[in-house]
């Protein structure tokens, strides 16, 4: 097949046909998937329902699981009596969508003790008051031109910091983890909201500590509304917690500790329960209509290549409008596309062909991962690899947790309940970006590889005080990001500005086969990103434009987002003079 689809290819994924076959028997959450019990997940839903009903939502961490009203109509109505209702986040609780306004707010991060669970997003949470309501995890409603004054105060025992992941702040807001809030200390941000609208994310930063307080529950979406935003929801009839929703994904191991072995340190930490909202496979009932999904990829490693399909396995194309720097300037239809983490991207699913009754899924397909160096450096188990399984889907390795990465998933349910009248077409146009002037742009390189037991960006680790990139602030760089053959999947962050992913070289089969247009991109390179998946063998090129307003240097950072890699040294200081 050589047919596009006004952008993505619809052909085969890249997985050569053995290793698809070894795939096949992966296991399907949603169906048999090893939860703590049912009787669990219908106290969870249980609280979900409870806590929906009133006008003061509580937090998990703060939850009476105590009273609960009978919700037994709505819950045995469903196909699936194990699942969980998709957690929506309303205006408080969990994720509970927050517009400061420019009042200050303070966010406490908080260990709750006793209440961990494979299902729990905690233990640590962002716990945050405000106008009488209880948040965890807030959702931050922002718009540019906002005053964002956040008060954090640290009530664990170890030092931690806020990052404003995608956020263009300057460095001392920046929260890149050169100064750290000890415990029982406070540090205030203090920022104007430059960026434009799109999903952005919060989560801490604290060299050394990130992998393991993200993992264990902190982190929370930053959403900014821009009038493109207002005049794409108003197109499309888009209600927020109804029809436009924000997914959190988040790969976890049974229980709250953080343990990752020399295995893990090196190829990242992979859970083997994916997390939606909070909860496991969970399901939400829909009508025939267009639904908005923002997705987050939160997890600390776990790469994705997210699908809708039907019950039956039928390909049900979705529209990319947006990515990690906001909406698209124009749609794509796609068939899939991948997720890495802390990449993020807004998508509408048409469900008005389907039928009452009809199960649609939020897939992600069987892919090669791609785990090849490492692996035969293993500090753990020298030579105790199996080479022939370079490549396979499984890399290998099962990684410490029994879903390897690559190994395909159902992970939410849409259940169509109701035929809905809808007839808004998508707009053709949805946001104006220019391309960047890379007319007089400087070029720098990077080389993503593997030695001494440490992953490596121009064969240096991270050190505190180390030298850092310079670059002149006001100029436009191109970044030719360029990845070993024998080494593995690298999601590329730079802190503070957005760049444009100018071409894709040298890529794997199965990274072609999604290019869009002659630059090798994927239709999740359109627009801007702030973290790019770079594929072993692959060179991205990137362009950026280092204009900022603040005074004097300042200091930012470029790093691999697998936070096993980026804990591990796998990190640059960047100073923009
Ligand atoms: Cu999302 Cu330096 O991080
Ligand atoms: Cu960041
Ligand atoms: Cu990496």
């Amino acid at each position: 097949m050589t047919s596009r689809d006004a952008g993505c290819r619809l052909r085969g994924i890249g997985a050569r046909p053995q290793q698809r076959q070894r795939l096949k028997s992966g296991t399907f959450a949603l169906n048999h998937v090893d939860r703590m019990s049912a009787q669990f997940s219908r106290r969870r839903f249980l609280q979900q329902f409870a806590a929906f009903g009133t006008a003061s939502l509580m937090p998990p961490v703060w939850r009476d699981r105590g009273s609960s009203p009978d919700p037994a109509a709505d819950f045995c109505a469903a196909g699936d009596a194990k699942a969980p209702r998709l957690w929506i986040p309303g205006d408080s609780g969990f994720l509970g969508r927050l517009a400061p306004r420019g009042l200050p707010l303070t966010m406490r991060t908080v260990e709750s003790r006793g209440s961990a669970t494979a299902n729990s997003p905690g233990p640590l949470a962002y716990a945050v008051q405000s106008g009488g309501r209880r948040y965890t995890n807030p959702t931050l409603l922002l718009q540019p031109g906002d005053e964002l004054r956040v008060n954090l105060v640290n009530a664990l025992s170890q030092p931690t910091i806020v990052h404003w992941h995608g956020l263009a702040v300057d460095g001392n807001n920046d929260g890149n983890g050169s100064f750290l809030v000890g415990p029982g200390e406070r540090y205030s941000y203090d920022f104007e909201v430059r960026n434009r609208s799109g999903m952005y994310w919060y989560h801490p930063h604290p060299h050394g500590l990130t992998a393991e307080q993200t993992y264990r529950g902190l982190y929370g979406v930053i959403l900014i509304e821009d009038g493109d935003d207002r005049a794409l929801r108003g197109a499309l009839d888009l209600v927020p917690g109804s029809t436009d929703i924000s997914l959190v994904l988040q790969d976890r191991r049974p229980g709250s500790a953080y343990a990752p072995t020399q295995d893990d340190l090196s190829h990242g930490f992979l859970g083997d329960h994916l997390h939606v909202n909070g909860s496991e496979g969970p399901y939400l009932d829909v009508g025939s209509r267009l639904y908005r999904f923002r997705v987050l990829n939160a997890a600390n490693a776990r790469t994705l290549l997210l699908a809708f399909r039907t019950a039956t396995g039928s390909a049900i194309p979705f529209t990319l409008i947006g990515n990690d720097g906001g909406l698209l300037t124009t749609p794509v239809r796609c068939e899939r596309t991948f997720l890495a983490t802390a990449e993020r991207i807004d998508l509408l699913v048409d469900l008005r062909d389907a039928a009452v009754g009809e199960v649609v899924r939020l897939e992600t397909l069987a892919f090669d991962p791609m785990h090849f160096e490492g692996a035969k450096v293993a500090p753990a188990e020298p030579g105790a690899m199996d080479h022939s399984h370079h490549g396979g889907a499984a890399g290998g390795h099962q990684h410490g947790a029994s879903w390897p990465e690559g190994a395909p998933r159902a992970l939410l349910e849409l259940r169509v309940r109701k035929r809905v009248a809808y007839d808004r077409p998508i707009p053709s146009r949805l946001s104006s970006l220019p391309a960047i002037d890379t007319a007089n742009a400087e070029d720098r390189s990077f080389r993503l590889g593997f030695a001494k037991g440490r992953w490596r960006i121009n064969d240096r680790v991270f050190e505190m005080g180390a030298p850092p990139i310079e670059v002149r602030r006001g100029t436009v760089e191109t970044w030719l990001i360029r990845n070993y053959h024998t080494s593995m999947p690298h999601a590329m962050h730079l802190h503070g500005f957005h760049f444009e992913v100018l071409a894709r070289e040298t890529s794997p089969d199965a990274i072609v086969a999604l290019g869009v247009d002659a630059h090798g991109r994927l239709a999740t390179d359109l627009g801007r990103k702030d973290t790019v998946l770079v594929w072993p063998g692959e060179s991205v090129r990137v362009a950026i434009d280092f204009s900022h307003p603040y005074p004097g240097p300042q200091a930012y950072l470029f790093h691999c987002h697998n936070l096993e890699h980026e804990d591990g040294g796998m990190m640059l200081p960047v100073s923009v003079v």
